[in-house]
């Protein structure tokens, strides 16, 4: 294994097909990746991108996506560091909540102080990114993250 990954760093266009490969590699969504790089933050473990996310912008909100950790480096706390630093992100930008769907990850974003709520009641600008409008299946649970604990 690769030496222990250091600062989290936003990625570039020269990130992408790492992401893309990690991304998918886990069965998630990679199709928009390219669009809504500049909203990436990642990992790296040597020449190894081993953990990434984004925080992609809607309207007075925020869509948390694309949380992932390649499967030799979970448990370490990567995951972790990434979502307090996305968080952190928003709360800087004054958002007013944070969405994101997940799959497999309810049980990880309730420890992050996400709660489930109704899809259909999400704001406009949220339904409309493409993880929502496309992406990500039905059957995905959304979640809600209020800076203001509201
Ligand atoms: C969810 C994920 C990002 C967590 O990353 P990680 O670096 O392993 O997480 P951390 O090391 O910060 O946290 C580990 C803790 O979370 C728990 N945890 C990890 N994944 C979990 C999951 N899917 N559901 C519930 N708990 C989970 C671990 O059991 C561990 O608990 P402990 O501290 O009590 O031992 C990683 O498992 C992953 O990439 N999953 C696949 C992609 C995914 O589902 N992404 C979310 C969709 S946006």
């Amino acid at each position: 294994m690769n030496s222990a990954p250091g600062e989290i760093t936003d990625l570039d266009p020269t990130d992408l097909p790492r992401l893309e490969s990690l991304l998918r590699a886990q069965g998630l969504p990679a199709d928009d990746c390219a669009d809504q790089l500049e909203h990436f933050v990642g990992l790296y473990a040597g020449a190894c991108l081993v953990a990434a996310g984004g925080l992609e912008p809607a309207g007075d909100c925020g869509l948390l996506r694309s949380l992932v950790v390649a499967p030799d480096w979970r448990g370490r706390g990567l995951g972790q560091r990434l979502t307090r630093h996305l968080l952190a992100r928003a709360r800087a930008r004054d958002y007013r909540a944070v969405y994101l769907l997940t799959e497999t990850a309810e049980a990880y974003f309730l420890r992050h102080d996400f709660a489930p709520v109704e899809r259909a009641g999400v704001p406009a600008a949220i339904a409309a990114t493409r993880q929502f409008a496309s992406l990500c299946p039905d059957s995905a649970v959304c979640m809600r993250y209020r800076p203001d604990n509201s």
